[in-house]
């Protein structure tokens, strides 16, 4: 048995308490990873995402040339990234992999198109699955050679870097990654390029370029950038805590009858906080403290408590700002008073697997009652979940879910695939051991 089909058991913990600081952001150290690799000078990351994700993005980054030092093999590692320019990029002398990655894979297709050497960049049989049209149509309007398995639809990609032209680009899906592709890859065009986004998606690459120097504007869903006129300024930060991950914590404490867990450092950057919006229409005892800003990026702390919640009705412009925590707040779902109907979440079909359908099927397992529709689901809440054996299907978001519901489920629940966690919170399941081990230590805030 490999390290990843480990089976976890989850019995219900009779209370949740305690205080916990997060891995960093993964969105954020991925791009403060790439974007500090093409300033001149030296960035230091410190709680850079400790997950395989941000570690594939690091791989690749070396193999195309760039000096980067991890120091801390814990959960809050630090980065030292020597950048050389854009220039400093060379050829890989092999295949670049993603791994589980799709930002990884779709921000180095957009950088590298731009680049005078050929490329080719793999992934996992997950990520070989997940579409890749939206990044090289756009990509090819910018005069780029790049071309993917299945009629240019998949990975491996193979770019032959050129000097691309800068074009008015309107994306069709509110993808935070094809966005940060084009703006990589609109650098070093002749011309300037603007992305026209349908509904606002994370923002980080736009907040991190303007501190590093890049012409960037923004006019509602626009964003114009010119072609850089000096390198970008290496920008050193620390990493706020993922809310993506806290988002679980966010959910156990709201639906289980003895909770008060305290997340600190946790990032709040409006473009990723639909979670916390949904969860105080649901009616969550939910309190966001300290609020601050660090290298560009709101911080807070957040404190939840045990709740009594309601269902409700999410899509539209609210989807792209908790997309990755459908999963979870699929859960919450399932505890809440009535029905919790999630549309316009069709994307949730190609992620690391189709969440929809994995999500359904694997809650109802547990006892849930949740209609799959094409374009998100309809969760009747109220109903006892009693534990099983069930499957992340090798997806960190649905093992991590999984393990929020085993932890308010009548008996145990055994989680197939649970190291999946490996990919954005290698601790994950020890900090669940925590929250459930310690009674009513959590320091006050304020
Ligand atoms: C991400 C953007 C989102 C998200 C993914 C991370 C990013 O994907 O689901 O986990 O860091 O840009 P899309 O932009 O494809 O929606």
């Amino acid at each position: 048995m490999t390290k990843e089909e480990t089976t976890t058991t989850i019995s219900p913990s009779p209370s949740l308490q305690g205080e916990l600081t997060l891995p960093g952001d993964k969105s954020i150290s991925h791009r403060a990873a790439i974007l500090n690799s093409l300033t001149m000078g030296e960035a230091q990351i410190l709680n850079f995402a400790p997950g395989q994700d941000c570690l594939a993005t690091v791989t690749c980054l070396r193999n195309l040339g760039v000096r980067i030092r991890r120091t801390g093999w814990d959960n809050s590692p630090t980065l030292s990234v020597r950048g050389n320019g854009t220039e400093g990029l060379k050829e890989a002398a092999n295949v670049l992999d993603a791994r589980d990655s799709a930002t990884t894979m779709r921000l180095l297709g957009g950088l590298l198109s731009g680049r005078p050497f050929l490329s080719v960049i793999t992934g996992n049989a997950s990520l070989r699955s997940r579409p890749m049209d939206r990044l090289i149509e756009p990509l090819r309007l910018m005069g780029a050679d790049i071309s993917g398995r299945g009629g240019d639809a998949f990975a491996p990609l193979v770019i032959r870097g050129k000097q691309l032209h800068g074009i008015e680009f309107s994306l069709p899906v509110p993808s935070a990654q094809i966005k940060s592709a084009l703006l990589l890859a609109g650098l070093h065009a002749s011309g300037d390029t603007t992305v026209c986004q349908p509904s606002p998606s994370r923002d980080h690459t736009e907040r991190m370029l303007s501190m590093m120097g890049a012409r960037l504007r923004r006019e509602q869903n626009l964003i114009y950038l010119r072609p850089l006129d000096r390198p970008l300024t290496p920008i050193n930060l620390r990493v706020p805590g993922d809310i993506s991950s806290a988002a679980y914590f966010l959910v156990a404490g709201a639906v289980h009858p003895d909770a008060r867990i305290v997340v600190r450092d946790c990032g709040v950057n409006p473009t990723r906080t639909g979670i916390i919006d949904a969860l105080l229409r649901m009616g969550a005892r939910l309190t966001i403290l300290n609020e601050r800003e660090e290298a560009g990026e709101p911080v807070a702390d957040i404190v939840v408590e045990s709740s009594d919640l309601n269902g409700i009705e999410v899509g539209g412009d609210l989807i792209p700002r908790l997309i990755d925590e459908i999963p979870v707040l699929a859960v919450a779902g399932c505890f809440a008073r009535g029905r919790t109907v999630i549309r316009n979440a069709g994307e949730l079909r190609v992620k690391e697997s189709d969440r929809i359908a994995t999500v359904s099927r694997e809650l109802s397992r547990l006892g849930a009652s949740i209609e799959a529709l094409p374009d998100g689901m309809i969760i009747h809440g109220g109903k006892t979940l009693s534990g099983t054996e069930v499957s992340s299907h090798r997806d960190h978001r649905l093992a991590m879910s999984l393990g929020v519901a085993a932890l308010v489920a009548r008996g145990q629940t055994s989680i197939r695939y649970a190291h999946a966690t490996q990919v954005s919170y290698p601790a994950f399941w020890q900090h669940i051991g925590q929250l459930s081990s310690c009674r009513g230590d959590s320091s006050e805030l304020g």
